[in-house]
């Protein structure tokens, strides 16, 4: 049999959305015993941690579950109708996965040490931190060396999919049916003129997604970390196809003309940047895409969105080292959009995740 058969040929699809559904379970099951396990070693050993935290009320449990179930029906909905290849829905890196799962637990002891000691800012002293902003030298989510080290980069992917219940991918996926909306109103061009940058791409994954759904047209990513550029490359470049871009840099100054691309997405970065910082990113954003080009940031909730999960943003910050989450969650980030210059600014929400989707006037 070829190799070319796609599943949709294959499988019917009733079958192909159970196994979906089956793994996203497997996920979500994973994901719970694993936080049990360690929310109850950091209640023994970083016990000043646990004090910090709500619990959360039964209602806001099944008002969240409904959410993750809403989030895959939409996943599936979007395969279904070709916005991406169904395939997407099972391609995750499992072997990245089980290969650096160990290394989860072995990097907890130092985390628990910087818990208890207060250590925002500690890293080895062989990792360069010249050339920085201030505002990025932290150990984001307490995690070793921050964004600067190659382990960081190996376990990022895991701890994310761990913290969203196996749903991290859905909810970058999100940004798919916008973008390819937005990229319509260029579908007087060739795919291959057609560019498309991921600011602050990380390890690489939102682009993966977007080359899925989108497979000729020409892909940038940049950020600040080189070792999450490395990682993003080694993935990037197992994809056939033309490779993206990648390059470091600063959100606050892309090194990109104005006008250049048709569209410009950012996923997980707006709470991670001080208020200021916020705006800078989405106006350097606003420069670098065309007139008629689109501009989508994906990032956590906000209280405005739903004021009854108030409680659990508010125990994110408590959990994880997020020096900037706690005036994100109150941020109007639709009015910078505006003061950016952006028109036609549409919100959605999806599980645990927003979006803002915003055109630069022709
Ligand atoms: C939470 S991760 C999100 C990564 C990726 N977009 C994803 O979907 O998982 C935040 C990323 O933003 C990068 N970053 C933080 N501040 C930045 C800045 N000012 N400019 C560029 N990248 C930045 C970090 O290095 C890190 O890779």
């Amino acid at each position: 049999m070829s190799s070319d058969y796609t599943i949709e040929q294959l499988i019917p699809k009733e079958i192909t959305k159970l196994a979906y559904q089956t793994i996203q379970q497997g996920k979500a099951s994973f994901s719970l015993g694993h936080q049990t396990l360690s929310n109850r070693l950091t209640s023994i050993f970083a016990p000043s941690q646990d004090k910090k935290t709500k619990p959360l009320s039964q209602e806001t449990i099944e008002k969240l579950t409904k959410k993750r179930e809403q989030l895959l029906e939409i996943d599936w909905e979007d395969a279904n109708q070709g916005i991406y290849p169904i395939s997407l829905l099972f391609n995750e890196e499992w072997v990245d996965f089980l290969r650096y799962y160990p290394a989860v637990w072995l990097d907890m002891p130092h985390i628990w040490q910087k818990v208890e000691k207060k250590q925002y800012h500690k890293f080895s002293s062989d990792i360069e931190k010249q050339g920085y902003p201030n505002y990025y030298l932290q150990n984001f989510h307490h995690q070793t060396n921050g964004y600067l080290s190659d382990m960081s980069a190996n376990l990022y992917d895991l701890q994310v999919e761990i913290l969203f219940s196996g749903t991290a991918n859905a909810m970058r996926r999100r940004i798919l049916a916008p973008l390819k909306q937005g990229l319509s109103n260029f579908s007087n061009l060739p795919p291959q003129s057609i560019k498309v940058l991921d600011v602050a791409c990380g390890s690489g994954y939102t682009l993966k997604l977007i080359r899925a759904a989108n497979p000729k047209v020409s892909l940038f990513g940049t950020d600040l970390s080189p070792a999450y550029l490395r990682k993003a490359n080694q993935l990037l470049s197992e994809i056939p196809g033309e490779l993206p871009q990648l390059l470091q840099a600063n959100g606050e100054e892309l090194p990109y003309q104005d006008n250049y691309f048709h569209g410009v997405t950012s996923v997980f970065l707006f709470h991670e940047l001080p208020p200021q910082v916020r705006q800078n990113v989405i106006e350097e954003c606003f420069r670098v895409v065309k007139p008629g080009g689109v501009f989508i940031l994906c990032d956590s909730m906000q209280i405005s969105d739903s004021p009854d999960l108030e409680t659990m943003m508010e125990n994110f910050p408590a959990i994880f080292h997020e020096p900037y989450y706690k005036s994100y969650i109150k941020d109007d980030l639709v009015e910078r959009f505006k003061l950016a210059g952006f028109e036609n600014i549409e919100t959605q929400q999806h599980f645990v995740s927003k979006y803002l989707i915003g055109y630069k006037p022709l």
